[in-house]
């Protein structure tokens, strides 16, 4: 007699039809927009503030931002939670650069939560100041200190 192990077959399709489910959930459910804001809050009569942002797949090119300006982009995170934005800021002499989205190396990053994310960088004087908030209007108090100028 032949040993035909059904149940085995029976527990893969499960699981598959499962794993497919959770999939298209959280495609569908879990997937927060994340936006993230740079503002010019620089000095009046000092240069302007270049920002150059790319991801492994985009260059958003260089974007010049006025005291006062902002320049914003929004983005879905992909399904295994690796999306990296990395960006550059140029204020005359002074600059910096870091990730602006990455998993567990960024302010801005994701939380479990199934909420939309806003990450605001200001540019100040005094350096880089950062608010992630859920709704797009942060008060100044949920800015901190992240990063000085180079
Ligand atoms: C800054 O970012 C822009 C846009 O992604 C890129 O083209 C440029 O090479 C970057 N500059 C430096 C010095 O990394």
């Amino acid at each position: 007699m032949v040993y035909y192990p059904y149940t085995k077959v029976q527990l893969s399709l499960l699981i598959s039809f499962v794993i497919n489910i959770v999939m298209m959930t959280y495609a569908v459910e879990f997937n927060p927009t994340i936006t993230e804001i740079f503002i010019n809050g620089l000095p009046n009569d000092t240069p302007p503030l270049d920002v150059g942002c790319k991801s492994k797949d985009d260059d958003l090119g260089v974007h010049t931002l006025k005291v006062g300006e902002r320049f914003d982009f929004s983005f879905h995170q992909n399904f295994w939670g690796n999306t990296h934005f990395y960006c550059n800021f140029t204020w005359g002499p002074k600059h910096n650069d870091f990730d602006v989205f990455y998993k567990g190396k960024s302010p801005c990053r994701f939380t479990f939560f199934k909420s939309d994310i806003f990450c605001y960088w200001l540019m100040k004087d005094s350096g880089i100041y950062f608010a992630r908030t859920k709704t797009p209007n942060p008060s100044p108090d949920n800015f901190r200190f992240v990063y000085p100028w180079l």
